[in-house]
């Protein structure tokens, strides 16, 4: 089919349920992640090879607005491309931001590194890529997230240790894993009540044991990986948080009570505080 018709007809999908602006990033999209085509660059008469029923399908995911990452199964982080589909979260531009701040503070020396609730793997790939004598592990609790994770470590040719496991019964992951250098987690953080002030493409596509937390508990995962940092990490051991910008101090509060110095809560390029990061001594 010609690329032109292919982009009328998802412009036409997209055109219905976002607006003008959104509605061609859509398709900027998923023409180059899915056919390699780029908008405005590419000529319009060049064949694409998709066949009515796909494009169907795809018109029917775009009025649903299912996020175009999961309708590709492509995200990009860090300039890597990830595998996604609903069982994992889409990487944001927040945790890419932490992953610079993990990368500028610490050497390229042989050490344990561990990131907790990896979700696609995106936190641990990319460091191991750029940090490849770090022996890398990283653990969550949703096996088809792990399965995710795995294939994304076996496309970049990366080495990491899964582990799957509760960090709320943290017995096991103690067993398993070495001591620590420098412990990461970007963790659920969501309390349910909070779920309505989401955005209908989260709300509808994430999987809801990626960000939800329960109401009478909604730090439930910083304290116990505080906790667990506070035994898994070797002295001297850092451990850096994802963190909400509206939790910040609660937050702080929990680092501390673990046992934790030198903490400090850094903002992200849209002057968010978004990172925590500490010491255990
Ligand atoms: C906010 S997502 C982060 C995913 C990924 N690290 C990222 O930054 O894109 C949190 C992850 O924690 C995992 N998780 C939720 N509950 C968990 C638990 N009790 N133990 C371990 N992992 C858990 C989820 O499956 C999800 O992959």
């Amino acid at each position: 089919m010609e690329a032109r018709i292919v982009i009328e007809k998802l412009m036409q999908a997209a055109n219905s349920v976002y607006d003008e602006r959104e509605a061609r990033n859509v398709v900027a999209v998923l023409m180059e992640d899915l056919f390699g085509f780029h908008l405005g660059g590419s000529s319009e008469n060049r064949m694409i090879e998709v066949d009515d029923s796909i494009l169907d399908h795809l018109i029917k995911r775009i009025e649903n607005k299912e996020p175009p990452a999961y309708i590709s199964e492509i995200s990009y982080f860090y300039n890597l491309v990830f595998k996604v589909t609903p069982d994992v979260l889409i990487p944001r531009p927040e945790t890419e931001e932490l992953v610079y701040l993990i990368l500028e503070q610490n050497n390229s020396l042989k050490q344990h590194v561990l990131d907790i609730g990896t979700g696609s793997g995106c936190i641990p790939i990319t460091l191991k890529k750029l940090r490849p004598n770090w022996h890398v592990h990283a653990i969550d609790i949703s096996e088809k997230a792990l399965a995710i994770a795995k294939q994304n470590a076996k496309k970049h040719q990366t080495q990491i240790n899964f582990l799957r496991t509760d960090i709320l019964d943290s017995a096991f992951a103690e067993q398993q894993l070495p001591k620590m250098k420098i412990i990461i987690s970007n963790p659920p953080y969501i309390p349910l009540r909070e779920k309505e002030l989401m955005p209908e493409s989260v709300l509808d596509f994430e999987p809801e044991i990626a960000y939800a937390t329960p109401n009478d508990n909604p730090h439930v995962f910083y304290k116990a990986i505080s906790q667990f940092a506070g035994r898994q990490l070797e002295k001297n051991g850092k451990l850096y948080f994802e963190i909400n910008e509206f939790h910040a101090n609660d937050i702080y509060e929990i680092v501390e009570n673990a046992g934790f110095s030198q903490i400090e809560i850094m903002k992200d390029l849209q002057g968010k505080d978004r990172m925590l990061k500490a010491v255990y001594l």
